[in-house]
C-alpha cells in the first residue's frame, strides 16, 4: 500500500500551518509539488517557503510534476470538470506508481482545508476505485479562506443560532438575502454583490488574505460595492491575478428572537 497524506496548508500565511501539518510533511518520504507556471508564482513561493521552513527531514524526496490543464471547449461546465478530474487522476496514478516504492508516504499540500471548493480528495478516490493501484489517504485540516477573513475582519462567521451559506458568485442570488441572512462567497470572478439590491446589506471582502498584500473592504453594500469593485480591478491588473472572498450579512444576532 502507498499512503498519500492530503495537507491543508492555509489560505497564504504560511505560519497557518496546524502542528498536525508540520508533522505529516515531516513523516512523509516524498513531497509532491505542482509544476511552475501550472500555480500563480506567488502561490508557488508560498509553498516553497512551507517546505523550506518547516521541513527538516533531510530524507525527503521533492517532486515536481505537471498539472493538466481544464479544457473547456465543445463541453459543458460539468463534463469538463470531469474530464479534467478523470486526467488529475491518471497523473496522480502514474506519479505513485513511478515515484513511490510500496510502503511510502508522499503529500500534497493543499490551498486552505481539503475539504472546501478543492478536489484532491475526490481526485485520491478516483485514483483507489480503479483498483489498479492500492492507495490509502489521511487527510489534515487546514485554516480555511472563510476563518482567515472573520479574523481580518474580527467578526463571527454566523449570527447567533443562524446558518450560513457557502457558495459561488454565481449562485449568489438563489438564496442571499432572502433565506439566508450569512452568505460567504467564493470562487467569485463576476462580482456578484453588484447584483444585491438590499439597503441592509453588509459586506466584508478581503483579497490576498493572510499575504503581505492582504487588502480588506468593510461597510454597508451600497455604500462600498463601487470601492471593493475598482480596488479588485486595480489589484488584479497590478498583480496579474486575485483571489477574494466576502461575507454578505443581512439582519443581527438575536434579531428574530427578542
Ligand atoms: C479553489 S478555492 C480553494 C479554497 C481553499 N481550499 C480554502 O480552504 O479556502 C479558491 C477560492 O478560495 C478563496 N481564497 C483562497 N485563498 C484566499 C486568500 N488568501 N484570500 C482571499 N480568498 C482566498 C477565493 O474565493 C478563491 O477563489
Amino acid at each position: 500500500m502507498r499512503h498519500i497524506y492530503i495537507v491543508g496548508i492555509g489560505a497564504g500565511n504560511p505560519e497557518h500551518l496546524t502542528v498536525q501539518a508540520i508533522n505529516a510533511l515531516n513523516k512523509v518520504d516524498i513531497i509532491f509539488i505542482p509544476s511552475k507556471g501550472a500555480v500563480k508564482s506567488e502561490l508557488a513561493d508560498v509553498r516553497r517557503d512551507i517546505c523550506q521552513r518547516y521541513i527538516t527531514n533531510a530524507q525527503t524526496r521533492f517532486v515536481d510534476y505537471d498539472v493538466p490543464t481544464r479544457q473547456t471547449a465543445d463541453r459543458s461546465y460539468v463534463k469538463s470538470v470531469d474530464d479534467w478530474h478523470s486526467e488529475i487522476s491518471s497523473t496522480y496514478e502514474r506519479l505513485f506508481e513511478q515515484e513511490m516504492v510500496i510502503g511510502e508516504s508522499a503529500a500534497f499540500l493543499v490551498w486552505g482545508d481539503p475539504g472546501l471548493y478543492d478536489s484532491t480528495i475526490r481526485i485520491i478516490n478516483r485514483v483507489r476505485d480503479r483498483r489498479v493501484l492500492p492507495v490509502d489517504y489521511t487527510v489534515i485540516p487546514g485554516i480555511t479562506s472563510i476563518q482567515a477573513l472573520t479574523a481580518s475582519h474580527r467578526i463571527p462567521l454566523n449570527l447567533v443560532g443562524k446558518p450560513v451559506q457557502i457558495t459561488t458568485g454565481r449562485r449568489l442570488t438563489e438564496n442571499f438575502p432572502g433565506i439566508v441572512e450569512t452568505a460567504v462567497v467564493m470562487l467569485d470572478g463576476e462580482q456578484a454583490f453588484n447584483k444585491i439590491d438590499d439597503p441592509d446589506a453588509y459586506i466584508y471582502w478581503g483579497a490576498y488574505l493572510g499575504t503581505k498584500d492582504e487588502i480588506t473592504i468593510a461597510g454597508r453594500l451600497a455604500d462600498v460595492a463601487a470601492c471593493i469593485t475598482a480596488m479588485r480591478a486595480e489589484a488584479r491588473e497590478r498583480h496579474g491575478w486575485i483571489m477574494d472572498i466576502y461575507l454578505l450579512r443581512k439582519g443581527e444576532d438575536f434579531d428574530d428572537q427578542i
